[in-house]
């Protein structure tokens, strides 16, 4: 038979590539996580995330206007605190450190979003999302008593000037109780974008170097999602919707593209974020330094991949390289 359909047709003109092309990066996809530290002057490398720092308070205001120049929209702050406790207090301290890096951002001014991921772990001295205690003969996260804690952390975080607010903890009912929370204390304006499927995962290894943020004891598993569950997944972010939640996530992102479809497939009309975490980007990182891979088509291709899959907002800690990139390609 004649072959009359040749797909082959569309692929030849590097023009009727662009033309025909489905899914297109632009910087305005990405949102860039940033780790702040106390202390004055200081740039400490996290050694499995090549390019990336905890950074003072006045090393993360250079950082900020280079980030409006590669025409980033936003970061996520993540804060590590001088002092850790059981409860976190550090979380909701006027002076706490993300407040400190959210009001001196403010106070230079500036035109990026700037969103705070809500948790515990970088501040508690247990190194978990909540508060501890004995549950059924386990030490485990009490739910409850955590939310009102994720709540004044938020609160405090709005006060202190952020834009949006990110709860990662995966504690049952956190949507509501932030949403309930900010409106009583007149942020009924301010989004929150809602960690909704987040998996224990090993990939986050990196970032728990990145944000001292280790569990001295046990592990995520009776908070964070099994890796095995998808459905679970949709009803995950169901409660969250009904909650209120206004961006959801769902993260891990390269081995959760099923997950990411499945969402955007039940919540069509809801913006979908997904975090390409530090492990993600640590192993493109890593086989990229050996010459086993090309860093950037590599990383261009995940990327794309995420937004094919169906989320509209990307996590990433490539979105600086990537900006570069998609400048001069
Ligand atoms: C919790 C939090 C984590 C990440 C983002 N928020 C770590 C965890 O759950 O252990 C991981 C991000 C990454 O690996 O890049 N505050």
């Amino acid at each position: 038979m004649e072959l009359r359909t040749r797909p082959r047709r569309l692929r030849m003109h590097p023009r009727l590539r662009d033309l025909v092309r489905e899914t297109r990066l632009s910087p305005d996809d990405f949102l860039l996580p940033l780790f702040v530290r106390h202390g004055r002057d200081q740039r400490v490398p996290i050694s499995s995330m090549p390019g990336h720092a905890q950074l003072s308070v006045d090393r993360l205001l250079p950082e900020i206007r280079e980030i409006e120049s590669l025409g980033i929209p936003g970061v996520i702050l993540f804060g590590i605190p001088e002092h850790k406790d059981a409860t976190g207090s550090d979380a909701w301290a006027d002076n706490g450190i993300v407040q400190q890096a959210l009001g001196a951002i403010r106070e230079a001014g500036t035109t990026l979003l700037l969103a705070a991921d809500v948790c515990l772990c970088e501040f508690t001295d247990h190194g978990h999302c909540g508060v501890v205690r004995e549950i059924g003969g386990r030490t485990d996260v009490d739910n409850d008593s955590t939310l009102e804690l994720l709540v004044r952390e938020s609160v405090s975080f709005a006060r202190a000037g952020a834009d949006l607010v990110a709860p990662s903890g995966m504690m049952d009912g956190m949507i509501a109780a932030i949403r309930d929370g900010l409106d009583q204390a007149g942020f009924s304006h301010l989004p929150i974008m809602s960690y909704a499927a987040k998996y224990a995962s090993g990939f986050y290894g990196p970032f728990r170097e990145a944000a001292e943020s280790t569990p001295q004891f046990g592990d995520r598993r009776s908070y964070q999602m099994d890796p095995a569950n998808a459905n679970e997944a949709l009803r995950e972010t169901a409660l969250d919707v009904a909650e209120g939640a206004d961006v959801l996530m769902v993260k891990p992102a390269i081995s959760y593209l099923d997950v990411i479809r499945r969402v955007k497939q039940a919540h069509p009309d809801v913006p979908l974020a997904a975090y390409n975490v530090s492990g993600e980007y640590a192993m493109v990182k890593a086989a990229a330094e050996r010459g086993w891979i090309d860093e950037q088509r590599v990383t261009l291709e995940i990327l794309t991949s995420l937004k094919r899959a169906g989320a509209d907002l990307l996590i990433t800690y490539h979105a600086k390289d990537a900006c570069r990139w998609l400048a001069t390609d």
